[in-house]
């Protein structure tokens, strides 16, 4: 069942054109852009984060007020993948079908999920970024552009049901935090995690995270956002679990967003030996995480 990651994201926002400027300003390519909504797309790749206005009733109903996350859209390898994804999610869940093929359902802790037939372009194989060969300058970059559409943070009320709901569709679980957490991966997917599953008192948005290439196009993103008056939350800094360097944001579309490299890849699972971290690995280094960002969608706000 090789679902590969994620395809898209899909918000309902209260501000189409704030919410659409951020992530341009975060280095979303934007390729459509109206009064209902906008779509933007991640440069090369293809996958997709689409805004609508939240009063869109062809959005599954949001798990919080505000403007929040309303479907996580998983990439399917193929046809004959989705048909097994289809027969697996059938068994407990109603599931409808769209003109374009895609399957949508409502899955564990009320977060709408949709499945399709994937169009983007994902590597395979872990690239090194951080190349900066003897005698050549550094690469330096213009701005930052994401490369990949990685992985979502949601809060639940039930971290059990909502894994096993994902191992059924072949998910695996990669590490863990003790009491607070698990990062799950796609079958099909070489990212330490296509999803971090943390422990709320209800459901929640918590963050979506795009990847750039390296600490350098890391820190230049950081630094423009700020200077265009973003909500800077937290970081630089180091995840043990996952690795990642990080850096978030708050998003006016729902939650706090992340850019993050130099992650583990899993290319061999053979290999890979699960652990549970203690809460404090969230940040190696980089200083814990201020209190405002387990607060979910709550957090989106305009630029100061
Ligand atoms: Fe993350």
């Amino acid at each position: 069942m090789p679902i590969v990651g994620l395809e898209a994201v899909r918000y309902g926002v209260d501000d189409v054109e704030l919410a659409a400027r951020f992530f341009s300003d975060f280095g979303l390519e934007t390729r459509e852009r109206g009064e209902a909504g906008a779509v933007l797309t991640v440069a090369g790749e293809g996958t997709r984060v689409e805004l609508r206005k939240m009063t869109d009733t062809s959005l599954p109903e949001a798990v919080e007020a505000g403007p929040t996350l309303r479907e996580i859209v998983w990439a399917v390898s193929d046809k004959h993948a989705l048909q097994q994804v289809a027969a697996e999610v059938t068994r407990d869940r109603k599931v409808t079908e769209d003109a374009e093929g895609r399957l949508h359902l409502i899955g564990p802790g009320g977060f709408g999920l949709a499945f399709e037939v994937t169009k983007a372009t994902r590597e395979t194989a872990p690239v090194d970024r951080s190349a900066h060969p003897a005698n050549e300058r550094a690469r330096g970059y213009e701005r930052a552009v994401p490369d990949h559409l990685g992985h979502l943070g949601v809060g639940t009320a039930n971290i059990e049901e909502m894994v096993d709901f994902y191992k059924r569709l072949g998910f695996t679980v990669s590490d863990m935090i003790r009491g607070a957490g698990v990062f799950i991966r796609a079958p099909g997917s070489i990212n330490h995690h296509n999803l971090f599953v943390s422990r709320r008192g209800a459901s929640s948005m918590q963050h979506l995270s795009l990847r750039v290439a390296d600490i350098d196009e890391l820190g230049l993103g950081m630094t423009q956002l700020m200077m265009k008056g973003w909500k800077h939350l937290w970081g630089p800094g180091r995840h043990r679990p996952g690795s990642d360097l990080f850096v978030f944001f708050r998003n006016p579309a729902g939650a706090t967003i992340e850019y993050h490299c130099d992650e583990d890849f899993i290319v061999d699972p053979t290999t890979w030996t699960p652990r549970e971290f203690e809460p404090q690995a969230l940040s190696h280094w980089g200083g814990p995480p201020p209190q405002e960002m387990t607060r979910g969608s709550a957090l989106a706000q305009k630029p100061t």
